[in-house]
């Protein structure tokens, strides 16, 4: 069983330089925040209010499965500031079983959290999601998950996922790749499970799943490595403001940096420290990154950020070990823009990146030589030098988003124009990527 195909090439999208990016955005709501937000509240007592929630179709993914689970999900009317507001009125701690099976699409998290939310859940529940997520590792969340007594069958290691809901037990476990996803989905079967489950981890990944725990009202222990949860806790529905999305946010920010006369302000941006490795490695590389109003809402930190270029170009870096996993979802724009640095790029350790919506080194590879550039291949990342100058081309986005965002931002120094094929796949993270990006990009 397999959810219609989302990878069909339909748009392309023209892309033509630009002089600098100028102006300010507030990005919409992140989108690791609203997955959790929107499974927490299907399952909590009463109707959570969120506002600014992620607009890309992962997390309407992840509304769809806990409607057709039982909780009700209503788009309040779109008025300004509060556009993206929606209700969510959840289950009482009881997800109802359904024949239909429930629609991931594209969406990694939705499938893996998801599936550690149902594992505790009474029934039997089969997640099914489009060719790219049927081809994603799945084995990843079953064999932790089937520690704790759940029972999942999985198609080679792929979705379909099928979860026979069943009593679980806590573990201790230790994550052998990071992967906030595989914790997240740990925690949330922790919630429900006897006894204690305690997820250890080498690299403090995003911590989105436990600060949602706590906002709902759940305890939640850490130390330096380690996250606890003890079962049997119920959640509260919550009203919250999400953060704006500092994955989206990074296409604009290393877009900035391209330009020496850019003045980029980003308001209403997630900071939280485990997503904001990015300002660092853009400070590492030259550019004068000031954080403005910072302030602590529903658990997560937000404020305004500020980019100004460095006056002569960027410089050059590594990305690797623990900064290659923090950074995992911003690689391919960092990868896009190192061409245009002074020294080069060279990231390693991101091995991840090949089993993500597409497989994101070969085909930042082929896109970036499709543009002129020099770049040499590795399994686990790639070494791109600078002092380069691209050139407009036709660019394969192989149906992943951050493909499509990332080559739009290396189009705008490139000479010439560049077609973004299967620019539609930006609607998955950001669907008024190209939008915003016309409002900032000066001409
Ligand atoms: C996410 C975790 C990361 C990231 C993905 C979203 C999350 O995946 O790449 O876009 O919301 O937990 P992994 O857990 O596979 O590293």
């Amino acid at each position: 069983m397999q959810a219609p195909d989302s990878e069909v090439i339909v748009t392309e999208r023209i892309i033509k330089p630009a002089h600098n990016l100028t102006g300010t955005l507030r990005l919409p709501g992140d989108k690791s925040i609203s997955h959790r937000y929107a499974m927490l509240a299907g399952l909590a007592e009463g109707t959570s209010t969120f506002s600014n929630f992620s607009t890309g179709a992962d997390c309407a993914s992840s509304l769809g499965c806990v409607a057709v689970l039982g909780a009700k999900v209503e788009w309040l009317p779109e008025d300004g500031p509060n556009a993206g507001r929606v209700a969510v009125t959840g289950t009482g701690g009881r997800f109802s079983p359904s024949n239909a099976a429930l629609d991931c699409g594209n969406s990694g998290s939705t499938m893996r959290i998801m599936s550690g939310l149902l594992a505790a859940q009474e029934g039997e529940f089969t997640l099914v999601g489009d060719a790219s997520l049927s081809r994603r590792p799945m084995e990843r969340i079953r064999k932790p998950l089937a520690q704790m007594g759940a029972q999942i069958a999985l198609t080679d290691g792929h979705a379909p996922v099928t979860v026979r809901g069943t009593n679980l037990t806590g573990i201790d476990y230790t994550t052998p790749i990071p992967s906030a996803q595989v914790k997240t989905a740990l925690l949330f079967a922790g919630l429900q499970a006897e006894g204690t489950t305690t997820v250890r981890e080498s690299v403090r990944t995003r911590d989105h799943g436990e600060l949602a725990l706590r906002a709902f009202g759940a305890t939640v222990e850490r130390t330096l490595d380690s996250v606890s949860i003890t079962g049997k806790q119920k959640l509260k529905a919550i009203e919250a403001a999400v953060p704006g999305d500092m994955s989206s946010a990074a296409f604009f920010l290393c877009a900035a940096a391209l330009f020496p006369e850019s003045n980029l302000v980003l308001d209403g941006l997630g900071l939280n420290p485990t997503r904001a490795t990015l300002l660092d490695v853009l400070t590492a590389l030259g550019a004068t990154v000031a954080v403005l109003n910072l302030e602590e809402k529903n658990t997560e930190l937000i404020g305004t950020v500020q980019l100004n270029p460095p006056p002569k170009g960027l410089g050059g870096t590594t990305v690797s070990g623990a900064l290659a996993a923090q950074l995992i979802d911003e690689l391919p724009v960092l990868a896009a823009i190192a061409p245009y640095s002074r020294n080069g790029i060279r990231i390693r350790d991101a091995k991840e990146l090949r089993v993500k919506e597409s497989d994101r080194i070969a085909l930042v590879v082929q896109n970036l030589r499709a543009m002129g550039a020099e770049v040499e291949e590795f399994e686990d990342g790639l070494d791109i030098p600078g002092g380069q100058q691209l050139h407009g081309a036709r660019i394969d986005s192989g149906g992943d988003h951050r493909i499509a965002m990332a080559f739009s931002v290396a189009a705008l120094r490139a000479e010439g124009d560049t077609a973004i094929l299967g620019a539609e796949s930006a609607a998955i993270s950001f669907p008024e990527f190209f939008d915003m990006l016309e409002n900032v990009a000066e001409r």
